[in-house]
């Protein structure tokens, strides 16, 4: 199978409010979406990345991310435009992919620490299966439903409740046939993940392990604790 990555980093991190747009937020001296380049061209036998990126920000990434492939490598780099919402992104970057391309994994530079094994083993299980995979983590916490003024309505069983990640991966055509179904989702229902496009077209989707340093940067709060996790690999 020809491998394809598409990059997500064209969202305006309004929760995280650093001011830039938060895949060129910085962890220990890099931005997130050269950590996420630096993995990706990492992957045995090459593929297409596509990073979708605000459009102001495409050339300096086409020139930044080229940077970061590897002399001699099988990895070719290309960048877009993003649209509005999240899944917008995902189809522009679909469609950037070259026609080759027949497995594509959908990953959010907000997980700058995802390790290569993950793109690796989402991808195996791709391969093996024939269908779409995302990483799943069981839940820790306890969980309880709530209501707006904050009273606690219930708990929630957890056993059957998993946290799901990115990369996300998709057999291409179907992957890109759930985006074109989805069209523009009325607000408020927007999908927040691949797998729920996929899923709302139809298609069936498993998982695999997870990895706890696939944490996404969402708020400040995050940024310290990705910050500690990347001095514990560093050490
Ligand atoms: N993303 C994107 N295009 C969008 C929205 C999001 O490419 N229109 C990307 C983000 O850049 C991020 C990933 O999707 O890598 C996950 O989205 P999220 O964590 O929600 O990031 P933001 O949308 O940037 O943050 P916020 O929702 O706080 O504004
Ligand atoms: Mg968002």
């Amino acid at each position: 199978a020809q491998l394809g990555v598409v990059l997500v980093a064209a969202g305006r991190g309004e929760r995280l409010g650093a001011g830039v747009p938060k895949a060129f937020v910085e962890l220990g001296g890099r931005t997130l979406v050269e950590h996420c380049v630096e993995t990706i061209v990492s992957l045995h036998g090459g593929g297409h990345l596509v990073i979708v990126v605000p459009e102001e920000a495409a050339a300096a990434t086409l020139e930044l991310a080229s940077r970061l492939v590897p002399a001699g490598s099988a990895w070719e780099v290309a960048v877009t435009p993003g649209g509005r919402e999240r899944h917008e992104s995902v189809r522009f970057g679909v469609a950037a992919l070259h026609e080759t391309v027949d497995l594509v994994l959908v990953h959010d530079a907000a997980r700058p620490l995802t390790p290569a094994a993950l793109f690796e083993r989402v991808g195996a299980e791709v391969r093996r299966t024939g269908a779409s995979v995302i990483p799943a983590l069981p839940v820790v916490d306890t969980l309880k439903r709530v209501s707006a003024d904050r009273v606690v309505h219930e708990t929630v069983d957890r056993a059957p409740l998993v946290a799901v990640q990115t990369p996300q991966g998709f057999p291409r055509e179907q992957l890109a046939a759930a985006h074109d179904r989805l069209g523009s989702a009325p607000a408020g229902s927007e999908p927040t993940d691949d797998a729920e496009v996929v899923q709302r077209a139809g298609g069936s989707v498993r998982t695999v392990e997870g990895e706890t340093l696939a944490h996404k940067l969402t708020t400040p709060g995050d940024l310290a604790l990705l910050e500690a996790l990347l001095q514990a690999l560093l050490a």
